[in-house]
């Protein structure tokens, strides 16, 4: 059968749909381009009102592939198949199959059944006590020299906006044997730079799927793993942060210096009614010994602008942070009712157009500091990982693209003398800053 996937949301949906691909190629089946797919595999996000409805009108839109040929059927899995459930088969008929997030291990064989038998429809919607440990599907060499690891499924946290708890389930730990024995193998097959995974990884192994290991002490572990340069990990709650991971960053020379930690706002009444568990002074103790541990720390965070009961005063606050904290990257978003949560009942709501504005001025003070902080960088040597040919700005010679060892996208143009560099970790000098990314020149 020939398939297409198609994905939303987080880097775990990503992760997932990667494995399901694999999986199904393993089960001789071919990825293609969308308009050659027989089998439409849609892994969705539910997390704010937009990304569940762009899965309506993708579905609407695959509908019409049905004229050139009929059998052609849809999986949808994820956070809205999760919410929906079958509810998703009653308004799409050709969705055949619908997965959640625990679930998704059985796919492969239920694509394989439903690829047999045309009448059939099948859901996976189930909640697993512990964490399902999936085939290993790895490539039989590595296709990228990043590679995503997943080390836990769900989250406890139940901040009063967040839909993830209910669409992703109670938070599961991963077995820290099957987490390392996956770590080694992509070290083995080449992969370089690893990202370990979940929604609130600094809680890993404090559930009651938890084998003993730590978070600290799993970090700790592929940190140590021979062919591992570079390590990162990601989401982070601030309250899990433990002062043995802030260390870490001043320890271990393959941690990536970077990090991803969440604030949501910069004021003390809307972390409340948020239910993060931390206040502003809490968050900024642990962002100062993070800069002292490692002070060429990136720092990255998330913004949910216009919270209901959100002030003026409140929104300035957060405005504040984005200059005291020193974050290199914000990701914000406008503050979206879902179904279910504690939020929802919250007033009052903050009108669109004042959310709108709150929005584009976050996002305005967030760039020009983005701006600034890259510039800063011009002169400055890199170490990057390429990840393949680059687009060059002034003329056809060839040029490469990749990752500094906090991230950052770095364009550069080679040495003429030099073959593909794909893969591999060169010296670049930093020539310019550009719009979110870097330009440089390999050194030797
Ligand atoms: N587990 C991660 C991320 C979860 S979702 C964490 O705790 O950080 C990613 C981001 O989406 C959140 O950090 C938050 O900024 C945003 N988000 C979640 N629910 C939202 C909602 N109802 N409206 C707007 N943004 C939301
Ligand atoms: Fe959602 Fe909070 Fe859990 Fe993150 S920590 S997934 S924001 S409930
Ligand atoms: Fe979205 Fe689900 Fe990830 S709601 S952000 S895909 S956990």
């Amino acid at each position: 059968m020939k398939f297409h996937v198609l994905t939303f949301g987080c880097q775990m949906n990503a992760a997932d749909s990667g494995w399901l691909g694999r999986s199904m190629a393993q089960l001789g089946w071919q990825e293609v381009p969308a308009d050659e797919a027989q089998v439409f595999i849609v892994n969705t996000c539910s997390v704010r009102d937009k990304p569940e409805q762009k899965v309506y009108s993708l579905l609407g839109r695959l509908a019409a592939h049905l004229e050139r040929d009929p059998a052609i059927f849809c999986a949808v899995g994820g956070c809205v198949a999760q919410q929906v459930g079958a509810g998703l088969w009653d308004r799409f008929p050709f969705v055949r199959l619908v997965f959640g997030t625990d679930g998704i291990s059985q796919a492969p064989q239920a694509l394989v059944r439903l690829a047999e038998e045309p009448q059939l429809r099948l859901s996976l919607l189930d909640f697993t006590q512990s964490y399902v440990e999936r085939d290993p599907a790895l490539p039989a060499t590595a296709v990228s020299p990043r590679a995503f690891v997943n080390i836990m499924q769900g989250c406890d946290n139940f901040c009063t906006y967040c839909i993830v708890p209910h669409v992703r389930g109670r938070q599961k730990s991963r077995s820290s044997a099957s987490v390392l024995a996956e770590c080694r193998a992509l070290a083995a097959s080449g992969v370089k730079d690893i990202t370990l995974l979940g929604q609130n990884v600094n809680s890993f192994g404090l559930d009651a799927g938890g084998d003993g290991m730590s978070f600290p002490q799993l970090l700790r572990a592929v940190a140590a793993m021979e062919g591992v340069s570079r390590l990162r990990f990601t989401t982070s709650h601030p309250k899990d942060l433990a002062d043995d991971v802030i260390a870490a960053f001043g320890e271990l020379p393959n941690l990536s210096p970077s990090l991803h930690l969440p604030v949501q706002s910069g004021s003390d009444a809307v972390l409340k009614r948020m239910g993060r568990k931390y206040t502003l002074a809490q968050y900024l103790s642990k962002v100062e010994a993070l800069y002292g541990a490692r002070p060429e720390l990136s720092l990255s965070t998330d913004f949910i602008v216009g919270f209901p009961g959100e002030t003026e005063a409140d929104f300035r606050a957060s405005l504040e942070l984005i200059r005291t904290a020193r974050f290199e990257t914000s990701f914000s978003f406008l503050y979206s009712d879902r179904p279910g949560v504690a939020s929802a009942k919250m007033e009052p709501k903050v009108p669109d157009d004042i959310k709108s504005w709150r929005l584009a001025e976050l996002q305005a003070l967030q760039n020009d500091q983005q701006q600034a902080m890259l510039n800063e960088l011009a002169g400055s040597m890199a170490q990057v990982l390429v990840e393949g040919p680059g687009a060059r700005r002034d003329s056809e010679e060839p040029a490469w693209k990749g990752r500094d060892e906090a991230g950052r996208v770095v364009n550069f143009a080679a040495a003429p003398s030099a073959h593909d560099l794909t893969g591999r970790i060169v010296p670049v000098r930093i020539i310019q800053a550009k719009k979110h990314s870097l330009w440089g020149e390999q050194s030797s």
